[in-house]
Parts: C-alpha cells; structure tokens; sequence
C-alpha cells in the first residue's frame, strides 16, 4: 500500500464577471427560450428563499426532539468555548473531503495556531472497497506522517490524535459512535452502524503506532472551534467544499433528546444539513438534479448537499450541457468524447469560468477546447455554457443561505455580533458564493444582519479542529457517555 503525498494549491479568488443573459446575441427563437427556461427554473427567489428557510427551521426542531428524524441533530459531545489562551501540541487526522490530511496543530496562545501537514490522495477504490483496507491506510499515512516530521515516542507513552471523520456519526461519547450512512462518494463496505474510532484505533495497534484516538470530531464542529479560537463570538462551523453541512452551539436544554450527563449548559451540534428535505417537498429539484442524483452512488440521499456542494455542481452543470447539445442549442449539437463522461465537467472550472471577464470569454473558451477537448466553440456557444453555469453557482449559494439564515433565527444570533467560520474550496475559490450568501441574509433579515453577522473563511478548520477537539476532550471530562 503506499501513501503519496500531494502538494496544495492556491488559487486567489477573483470576482464572478456575470453575463446577462439579455445580453447574449441568440442563434435562435428557440434557444433563447430555452435559456429563459433554465432561469426561471434555477432562480432562488426571495419568497422560495424564506420557504426554504421556515421549512429548515421546522426540521431542525424535530431533529432535536429524537434520533432518526431528516436532520441528524447530532450531539457532538463537545462542550466548552475557546478562548485562544489554551497552548498544546496535538495531531490530527482529517477524512471526509477530496484529500486525507494528517496535521500537527500548536496552539501558542493568544489566538495563534501553527501547523504541519501533509496531504494525501485517497484512491477511488479504496473509498468504495472494504473498511478494513480504508482504515489501514489510513494508519499508514499517519505512521509515515510521523516518520516525516521526525516525532518521535518515547517508551509506552502514546500521542493523542483528534480523528476528524466528516460523515454522518451518532455520537456516544467525545471518542465513540456509529457511522449512521456514507455519503460523498464513499461507500467502504461493513461500515455502517459500526464506530470509526475503534476502526482507526485497531488499524494503529496492529501497525503498532503509538497513537490514541482522542476524540471523534465532524469538520463542521472542528471547523467552529477552530474558527471560535481566535473569533471568540464564533456561533456557527460551515463547511462548503466537497460536500456541505454546519454546526452551531446548542443550548442543551433546547436539544430535547439528549439524555447524557454533563455540566455544560450548551453543546456544539452537528447538523448533518446535507440530508434536508429527503421528503421532496420544498427544494426546486430540476431534471438535471435527478439526472445527477440517480447516477450517484447514494441515489435518493442528501439531495440538499447534492445541490449546493463542490462534489456535484459540475455534474449538474453538465447534464444541462448535453440537453442543450441533444437539442441542437450548443455546439451544433456535437459533444466531445470528454464531455460525454460522467463527473468530467470539474466544479473548479465553474469557479474559471464565472471569474471569466474577457470579452470573447478567453478562459471558458481554454477549458472547453483545451481541457474538453472541442475542436472549437463560437462565442455564442461560451456565453451560453457560461449562463449555465452562474445559474448552478448561484442557486448553491442561495440555497446555503437559506439553511444559514434558518441556524441564526433559530438561534436569534441574527441580532447580536457573530461569527460564522466557514471551511470547504467552494467558499474559499468560488467567485462571489460570499456575496450572494449575505445577500440572501439579508432579503431574509434586512440590512441590519450585515452590521451583526461576519462569515470568515475559516482555513484548514477541520484539521486544526481536530486538534483543538483532542484538546477540549482532555479537558472536559464532564462530558460523560449518554
Ligand atoms: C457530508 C457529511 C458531513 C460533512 C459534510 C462536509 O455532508 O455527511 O458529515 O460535515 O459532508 O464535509
């Protein structure tokens, strides 16, 4: 088995060049109808907007209530705030997104953290092969992680590692749960209903690593504490990357079905808002959504996330491509050989192509005939692919603000300072998705949420996180098994 190290990429982050569709010069009657038609069907309204937002808000209140309900309403076993004077050295393994990340986190105090890491690929068939193979490799990168860095361990003494494992976990303790499904692509078999800690931790002892695995920790609550660690008004942990969801502090006696013991007063909960409306009922599904969704490999699970996350909005992108090419209304109705395979149409090139602001639109014209390998595109066929793609990007953003803005009424934070860390390459790369974040914040709350909420981009949270949950589980021991 060998564990290959990736570096990372910067991308900075343009602004979105948005084309309006009035503007484009149609070939046809007809095709401009059928743009006019992909508007209408991908524009999140105010009104939708406040539907969705009212319909979230009443899942979030059953979810409290009992397990089992659409949104998870996971207990995180985490209880305590940050300050940022707490010091410590910790490491930190994060699964769940596009890459595996071991990082070693220092806390220095005063709100600064350092910290080491390194990257690296999960093979595709490893995410959808036996558990027992998933999780060696993941002791392996950790081990060769250690060796790296030189850390060394002396006689019995063990390190402890917060395990950031971003799926749907019901918690029993800050170190223990169930795995409840699998979701973004993964889908390791004799997984579900068993506990990823005692996985990991029987992958270390027979590897004989000397690591212990603290703490259990979903990346939108890693990603709240380390945002908290130097925001100290931090109320809420968002990711938008690979897959999307959030977390926020509960008040316990507002979580109805918690029956553990503990002093706190409040608790971090997971949402687990990627599964909203299973029902169908108030998201505006489209033909390409379900295209997409049918094709997974969790048909008819987290649609939500399925709308809005990193992992799925190319793939949308790209259905609406090849009915408009079926029809005749792009390319002359040729595809390419690229474009006609699934998951080709990478989120990342959205990001290229709504920064786009040239006008012959030079970097759209780069990705479909370069990477997409079209012998040539007119401009008119580059408009319309570009005006397919700000409708995606910006219902994503729209729907994410509809699940935010249900977190902070329900929350009342709305109304007084606070701080929304968010993680994910879709918040950090994706041209404008802040702005029409808090635009859609504020058709829901009015101009005052801009002066009270902040959204910050919380880097690396779910690593550093992890850390700072090994940390917090060494120092609340009050949090006791339910
Ligand atoms: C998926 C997972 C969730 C995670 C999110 C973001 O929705 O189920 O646990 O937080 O992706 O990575």
């Amino acid at each position: 088995m060998s564990s290959t190290p990736i570096a990372s990429k910067i991308i900075p982050k343009a602004a979105r060049a948005h084309l309006d569709p009035a503007n484009i010069e149609y070939t046809s009657e007809k095709q401009k109808n059928a743009v006019a038609a992909l508007v209408e069907e991908f524009t999140v309204t105010p009104e939708l907007l406040k539907s969705i937002q009212k319909n979230f808000m009443e899942g979030m209140k059953k979810g409290l209530k009992k397990d089992g309900e659409t949104l998870a309403m996971i207990s995180s076993y985490v209880v305590g705030r940050l300050d940022g004077t707490e010091v410590g050295s910790y490491l930190a393994l994060d699964v769940g997104g596009t890459n595996l990340r071991v990082v070693s986190v220092h806390l220095n105090g005063g709100g600064e953290i350092t910290t080491r890491q390194t990257k690296y690929r999960i093979d595709e068939k490893l995410k959808v092969g036996d558990a027992k193979s998933l999780f060696d490799f993941m002791a392996v990168c950790v081990d060769s992680f250690l060796d790296e860095h030189q850390i060394v361990v002396r006689g019995d003494a063990q390190i402890e590692l917060g395990f950031t494992f971003s799926f749907p976990v019901l918690q029993t303790a800050i170190n223990r749960g169930t795995l409840i499904t699998w979701t973004k692509g993964f889908n390791a078999s004799g997984m579900v209903g068993k506990d990823p800690v005692a996985l990991l931790q029987d992958a270390f002892n027979r590897r004989h690593t000397p690591v212990r695995v603290a703490a259990l920790v979903n990346d939108t609550v890693g990603t709240l504490l380390a945002y908290a660690y130097n925001h100290p008004e931090t109320i809420m942990g968002v990711i938008l990357g690979t897959g999307c969801n959030g977390a926020y502090i509960e008040k316990i006696s507002n979580i109805e079905k918690w029956k553990g013991k503990t002093t706190a007063d409040e608790m971090i909960v997971n949402m687990e808002f990627g599964a909203f409306d299973k029902e169908r009922v108030i998201l505006p599904l489209t033909m390409f959504d379900n295209k997409m969704d049918r094709k997974s490999v969790n048909p008819n699970k987290q649609i939500f996330e399925k709308m809005i996350a990193g992992m799925y909005l190319g793939e949308i992108t790209r259905n609406i491509l090849l009915n408009l090419i079926d029809r005749r209304l792009l390319f002359e109705g040729n595809v390419s050989a690229d474009l006609n395979q699934m998951w080709t149409f990478e989120t990342a090139y959205m990001s290229s192509i709504e920064a786009d602001h040239s006008p012959t639109l030079h970097e759209t014209r780069k990705i479909l005939e370069s990477t997409l390998s079209f012998p040539s595109t007119t401009l008119n066929d580059r408009q319309i692919v570009k005006t397919v793609v700000e409708l995606v990007g910006k219902r994503a953003a729209r729907l994410s603000a509809a699940a935010l803005a249900g977190i902070l009424e329900h929350t009342g934070a709305w109304k007084h300072k606070s701080a929304i860390g968010i993680d994910g390459s879709l918040f950090e790369y994706y041209p404008s998705f802040d702005t029409d974040i808090m635009d859609g914040l504020e058709e829901v709350f009015g101009e005052e949420v801009r002066k009270n909420v902040s959204l910050g981009l919380a880097q690396d949270g779910s690593g550093v996180g992890a850390g700072l949950c090994a940390l917090l589980a060494a120092k609340n021991s009050a949090t006791k098994d339910a």
